[in-house]
């Protein structure tokens, strides 16, 4: 077997942006990397190419009839700006401590690298393991996968073979504590752009007659939330179903501690949707967030100017039975019936992702028909998770998204198995991201004893 620890530092040093085309020839070799580690595990290896960067689909044959799991990762990862505040150069890794540093160590390199390595090694140990694997393996996650949807439509018989999807690309809180994610929220997001006059002015010579386009922009996001931190739009909350009793249950097993959480975050208080706490409201609750504003003037000094435009980029988080179309009409309706005299408002559209849940079985809302190998994987998890790491996972929604999990499921009916091996110390998109090595070596024994128990007869070591 490989040296997991090697072959991440090989793989973070591919500088794998979708995102930027400058980063074509990182993305190439980031793709080429995990094919040929795939190839040389054994696995027939199919580069299926998009429109943009290529899907890997890398298949170890079996019987039909044994059980089989689509593996799910991403080999892209998200910018690595601002540069200036990395320890370590981002695409040079580097190990300190308990921890590889580099852009995608954590998002997604190191876990998906973790499920190759369980799987190779559980394989060299049982060749002859009765469990059929496929990697399915994107470049584009970190730009919302736009390329997905037209693959699904083509392969998606293939895919539906399968009886369930596995992957690690959600968080867990600590390092002894393993959370299956059982919801994701889904995204809507769009630009808002004000225009005002035809060209920016002279804020003396026409100060005070016209609309400043910022002003009008900050009033009408002032205006979508209310006080109680509410999302202030109409119809916005209307979906929203409340968590199942076992959710609030398991959440009260979560010892998070909100001082730390507020210190880590560095914040001296919470700003939360009345009647929530903050673990609820990252878990259970949809957002509206503006994650970019822009307009005048934003060099040094100042410059007497009314501007002729200005924009902000907005993006709701979703909860399950939200629709992310549904959602965008509503807030840019309210956003329209805001719109003060003397400007006019424009939206472009940008991407959008399903919200998505699982139940596991044993539970009042769990499916009737669930699939019995997915009833058995989420059985194996539990019992394989408590013996390696002393105690059971808990089964919690996460905040963040991985929209193509919803589609999966659209397309092909298949449910995921969400093994969180990133941690919130990890600085996912942010400088200096790393990887806790101590949870890539526990997560590879851990995700090899879960997939020899789903394996169809298992006469089997892990
Ligand atoms: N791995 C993350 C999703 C994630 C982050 C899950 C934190 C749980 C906690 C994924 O790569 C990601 O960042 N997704 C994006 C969505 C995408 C469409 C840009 C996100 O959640 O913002
Ligand atoms: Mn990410």
């Amino acid at each position: 077997m490989f040296d997991p620890t090697e072959k991440l530092k090989e793989f973070v040093r591919f500088p794998s942006v979708s995102a930027d085309p400058k980063y074509k020839a990182g993305m190439r070799g980031a793709q080429e990397f995990a094919s040929g580690l795939l190839r040389s595990v054994g696995f027939g290896v199919e580069v299926v190419p998009t429109e943009l960067h290529p899907i890997i689909l890398a298949q170890r044959p079996g019987d039909p009839s044994w059980p089989h799991v689509i593996i799910y990762g991403h080999y892209d990862v998200q910018p690595p700006d601002p540069l200036d505040l990395w320890k370590t150069p981002a695409f040079e890794p580097s190990v300190r401590g308990d921890r590889l540093y580099g852009r995608g160590s954590s998002d997604n390199k190191g876990p998906l690298l973790t499920n190759i390595a369980a799987v190779a090694g559980l394989f060299e140990a049982n060749p002859a393991l009765p469990l059929r694997v496929t990697f399915l393996i994107e470049g584009e996650e970190e730009m919302g996968s736009p390329s997905f949807p037209a693959f699904l439509d083509q392969y998606q018989g293939r895919l539906r073979e399968a009886d369930f999807v596995f992957l690690s690309d959600t968080q867990l809180p600590s390092e002894d504590q393993v959370v299956i994610t059982c919801g994701l929220r889904g995204l809507a997001l769009f630009d808002i752009h004000v225009t005002g006059p035809g060209q920016d002015l002279h804020s003396g010579a026409h100060g005070g007659v016209v609309k400043n386009p910022i002003q009008a922009l900050a009033e009408i996001c002032a205006s979508l939330h209310g006080p109680d931190g509410r999302v202030n739009v109409p119809g916005f909350y209307d979906g929203v179903v409340d968590p199942a009793p076992w959710e609030r249950a398991e959440l009260r097993k979560f010892a998070g501690d909100e001082k730390a959480y507020a210190a880590f975050l560095g914040v001296d208080t919470f700003c939360t949707e009345a009647g929530f706490s903050p673990f609820e409201a990252i878990r259970f609750r949809p957002t509206l967030e503006f994650n970019g504003i822009g307009g005048g003037y934003q060099g040094d000094g100042s410059k007497t100017v009314i501007p002729s435009r200005a924009f902000a980029k907005i993006s709701c988080r979703l909860v399950p039975n939200q629709q992310p179309a549904e959602i965008k009409r509503l807030v840019q309706a309210a956003i329209r019936s805001r719109v003060p005299p003397g400007v006019r408002v424009d939206f472009v559209e940008q991407h959008q992702g399903m919200p998505y849940g699982v139940v596991p079985p044993g539970h009042p809302n769990t499916p009737p028909g669930q699939s019995p190998v997915l009833a058995r994987a989420f059985r194996a998890v539990d019992e394989v998770v408590t013996e390696v790491w002393g105690r059971p996972p808990l089964y919690l929604r996460e905040g963040g998204s991985v929209p193509i999990i919803a589609e999966i499921k659209r397309a092909t009916g298949l449910d995921s198995v969400m093994f969180g091996l990133s941690m919130p110390e990890d600085n996912l998109h942010a400088p200096n991201e790393s990887y806790n090595l101590n949870v890539m070596r526990r997560g590879i024994v851990t995700i090899a004893k879960i997939l020899a128990a789903v394996a169809a007869r298992p006469p089997v070591t892990a």
